[in-house]
């Protein structure tokens, strides 16, 4: 293999630079070529790729977004389209795909790895929601995660002062990750996520209780693939009268300089992705388990496609806001 090339595709997440730094420098340093295909796979239909050297990944480890542009590109999802890409990778003679992004992305990867064995396809877990199978953790998860965090411990000071209840609303998608580890990191008294059945009536006893027992204010976490904040709200209030606000997280939740878990995790995975296209490997996520580098066929990654719930973590959080 002589050139390989690199995008990110979907929602973008901090460590994506990392992710794409780690990319290109494994690759020259065993004398592969790369190219950056910008605006994702929206970019490979359009041509947009270019040649990256060391130079064009410097001063990129620490920030946040992508500096090759991410898109959300329904259009792959047809064979013509999708033909156009691979075209534009034939005629540069690249033989092997980095993708990094969420589910959606792998998709595309899949469907190239299908259709051309002349190009080697490996996926490279990049979005904040923790969704993706084959990982333990995914890039821009724990980032994410601590932005929440410092939000909801500001939001605190003023529920406190007011003796509110906040419903903070965040990402994820369909996946509870975000919600469950937010909420046990902050306190939560109450977290909805899609993965657990929620009774509302049950919420609203517990908030009525903690309110009798002294509490002053009260914060519930609710995963976006469950309801929203507002119908949370309206829904709590048909059992209780409470002074609630709503917080919507919303994109802040997606930007931000990487911590450093997502930058060793972005480089780690970055640099296993060049190595599995050297050793011949395609149609493959890589992941972390246990701290240790793995590969998972996608088909095997999408035949399960829920990513798994740690159930034992929920079971702590209700034991910790009683
Ligand atoms: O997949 C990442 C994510 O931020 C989800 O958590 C959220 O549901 C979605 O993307 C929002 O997408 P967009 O930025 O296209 O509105």
């Amino acid at each position: 293999m002589k050139k390989i090339a690199v995008l990110t595709s979907g929602g973008d997440s901090p460590g994506m630079n990392a992710a794409v730094r780690a990319v290109v420098r494994t690759a020259i340093y065993n004398d592969i070529e790369v190219y950056g295909i910008y605006h994702g796979y929206q970019g490979l239909i359009n041509d947009d790729i270019h040649q990256l050297d060391l130079g064009a990944v410097g001063d990129t480890i620490q920030r946040g977004g992508t500096f090759l542009y991410s898109a959300r590109c329904p259009e792959f999802k047809e064979e013509s389209v999708r033909q156009r890409g691979i075209e534009n990778l034939r005629k540069r003679g690249i033989e092997g795909l980095v993708v990094i992004g969420g589910d959606g992305s792998y998709r595309g990867a899949q469907r190239i790895s299908e259709e051309c064995k002349d190009i080697q396809t490996i996926g490279v877990p990049g979005t904040i929601d923790n969704d993706i199978n084959g990982t333990d953790f995914t890039i821009g998860f724990d980032t994410a995660l601590n932005t929440i965090i410092e939000s909801v411990d500001k939001i605190r000071d003023t529920a406190s002062s007011h003796a509110r209840t906040f419903i903070i609303e965040v990402m994820g998608r369909d996946c509870g990750d975000l919600a469950l580890w937010a909420g046990l990191s902050v306190g939560a008294e109450t977290i909805i996520l899609p993965e657990v059945d929620t009774d509302i009536k049950e919420i609203a006893e517990r908030i009525e209780n903690g309110i009798k027992r002294g509490k002053k204010h009260s914060i519930i976490m609710v995963a976006e693939g469950c309801m929203s904040g507002e119908e949370c709200s309206k829904e709590l209030l048909k059992y209780i009268n409470v002074d609630a606000r709503v917080s919507v997280l919303g994109h802040i939740q997606r930007g931000g300089s990487p911590s450093g878990q997502d930058r060793v995790l972005a480089s780690r995975l970055g640099g296993y992705a060049v190595e599995l296209l050297l050793d011949g490997k395609t149609a493959l996520g890589v992941g972390i388990r246990n701290n240790a580098l793995t590969s998972t066929p996608f088909e095997e990654i999408f035949r399960n496609n829920k990513h798994e719930f740690d159930y034992n973590m929920f079971k702590l959080t209700k034991e910790l806001s009683i």
